[in-house]
Formats: C-alpha cells, sequence, structure tokens
C-alpha cells in the first residue's frame, strides 16, 4: 500500500481555530497581539517566509509588522532596533528571520531578544529551558513536527526516531525535545549528521524519519524501513527551466521514489511549513499569556 500523504495545510489550519478563540478573547479585553519580524539583507527565500508569516498573523487578528534592514546593517543598529522592541508594550513577540548576511552575529542578536518576547525559542535561557525540560517557548519548526506526528495519528512515543541534521533551527532542538520523558515525545532519538558514517545503516531501522539535511531529493526508497514514517523539512529550490520561476521547490526526500515503501510521508510544500507558522502563532498567543496574564 502507498504512503498515506500527511496534510500539514489541514492540521495547521485546526490549530489556528483553537487560536483564533484566544486571540479574539484577548481582543475583546482591548489587547490586541502583537509580533514584529525583522529582515535583514535580500535573501529571496527569507523574505517570503517573512510575508508568508506576516500574512497568517494578519489572518488571525495578530497585528503584525515586518521591519526591514538593506543588506548591510551594523550589529549595533540590528541590535538597538532589538532594544527598541523589547521595550514596546504593543509588541509581545519579536523574531528576527535567520540566516542573516555574513558579518552578522545571529548568536549576539538572540541573546539580546527579551526571553519574554522571544517567540521562536531561540535565546539561550530559553535553550536551557528547553533542555531541561521547563519550557517556556520552543522552536517553531521541531514543535510542529511533534504536533504533526501526534495529530496525524504518529505518535513517536516509543519510536526510534532518526533526525538527519544537527542545525540549531530544526535537528538538534528536535532531538532534545522528542526525548524528553513526556507525553507526545518519549521517543528513542538517533541523531545523524555530516559526520556520520553509512548513513543508510541508521535511515534503515528508523520508525520515524525526519530529513533536515537541506540536501534536494537525498532520501530514496532504497534507504528506508517499509512502512516507515517519514516527515521532510527540506524547502531546497532547484532548477526548473520549464516553470515560470525557472526553479521548483523541493524536499528532502524523493518523493516519488519513497512513497509506494513508507507508511505515512509529509509533502513539500504543504507538510512541515505550515506547522511551522502554525506553532510561531501559538508561540506569539503564549508571548502575550506570559506579559498579560
Ligand atoms: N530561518 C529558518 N527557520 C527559521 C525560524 O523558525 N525562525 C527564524 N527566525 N529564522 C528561521
Amino acid at each position: 500500500m502507498p504512503a498515506t500523504v500527511i496534510d500539514g495545510k489541514k492540521i495547521a489550519e485546526g490549530i489556528r481555530t483553537e487560536l483564533k478563540g484566544k486571540v479574539d478573547s484577548y481582543r475583546s479585553k482591548g489587547i490586541i497581539p502583537g509580533l514584529v519580524a525583522v529582515l535583514v539583507g535580500e535573501n529571496p527565500a527569507s523574505r517570503i517566509y517573512v510575508n508568508m508569516k506576516a500574512k497568517a498573523c494578519q489572518k488571525l487578528g495578530i497585528h503584525s509588522e515586518v521591519i526591514k534592514f538593506p543588506e548591510d546593517p551594523s550589529q549595533s543598529e540590528l541590535i538597538d532596533k532589538v532594544e527598541e522592541l523589547n521595550h514596546r508594550g504593543d509588541i509581545h513577540g519579536i523574531l528576527v528571520q535567520f540566516p542573516l548576511p555574513k558579518g552578522l552575529d545571529e548568536f549576539e542578536v538572540n541573546l539580546k531578544i527579551d526571553p519574554a518576547k522571544d517567540v521562536d525559542g531561540f535565546h539561550p535561557e530559553n535553550i536551557g529551558r528547553m533542555l531541561i525540560g521547563k519550557p517556556t517557548f520552543l522552536p517553531a519548526t521541531p514543535l510542529g513536527i511533534i504536533e504533526l506526528l501526534n495529530r496525524s495519528g504518529n505518535p513517536p512515543e516509543g519510536k526510534h526516531v532518526v533526525i538527519l541534521g544537527r542545525g540549531n533551527i530544526v535537528g538538534r532542538p528536535l532531538a532534545v525535545m522528542l526525548a524528553q520523558k513526556q507525553k507526545g515525545a518519549n521517543a528513542t532519538v538517533t541523531l545523524c549528521h555530516t559526520g556520520t558514517q553509512d548513513l543508510s545503516s541508521f535511515t534503515k531501522i528508523a520508525d520515524i524519519l525526519i530529513c533536515a539535511m537541506g540536501v534536494p531529493e537525498m532520501i530514496g526508497g532504497d534507504m528506508i524501513k517499509p512502512g516507515a514514517v517519514l516527515v521532510d523539512v527540506g524547502t531546497n529550490r532547484v532548477p526548473d527551466p520549464g516553470s515560470e520561476k525557472g526553479y521548483r521547490l523541493t524536499g528532502d526526500v524523493d518523493f516519488d521514489s519513497i512513497y509506494p515503501v513508507a507508511g505515512a510521508v509529509t509533502p513539500v510544500p504543504g507538510g512541515v511549513g505550515p506547522m511551522t507558522i502554525a506553532m510561531l502563532l501559538s508561540n506569539t498567543v503564549k508571548a502575550v499569556e506570559i506579559q498579560v496574564g
């Protein structure tokens, strides 16, 4: 039997509906949740992501601002802006879209965001809280993946989850979150990376395989266990002269090749992406709860 395609768009829609009630309730009390996204430079993918985040906020009734910097602001200009936003009472959440252009230090920027407004969960205080199992904000993409697994009937509890990619935004926090002793997680986790030898020997024993390497269509049907659940985090642009834009989006999974073998798979687009946005909205509502009560 071919794989079930997990509809991230639909599941994310359900989460947004749940959040709408909370946003409406705040608005009825005169509290308008507010999120600012800071966009630096001309990275076309970042521009699209930030616009999608802003649109999703507006649809839900969250006030949204996008602050744009040219390619080369100084580190201190960027940090001054973050500090100004930390002090604004009408802004509950701040995110600085990554990657930043060369020469800017992402760690230093994360360090300056007020942890109570850190809706990305990237501040070291929030990462530390995540690590010891006392989270405030959890990073949106790993949180979205865990929600997606649980809400699609593929709970990770007791399963062997193999994660490919150890980046700060997805792989590494996801490994920590999935290994927590709590409902909806409690998985056995293997974290593979560019230093892993014989990658296939790990991918073939995964009950759930999370692909977050950023290598287009690298995972084929011959690399997975029949019936495995595949979560594709890749959003790679590959040249496509036949298309209007000149490129197409593809995941880290070779969809056609795994489809007859896997038990379930998330599509690209329409899988993890909408969940990331839904969890950012959820974190923004949480930020209001923390700051306003
Ligand atoms: N770049 C890729 N994913 C993310 C994310 O979740 N948050 C931010 N701020 N930047 C990103």
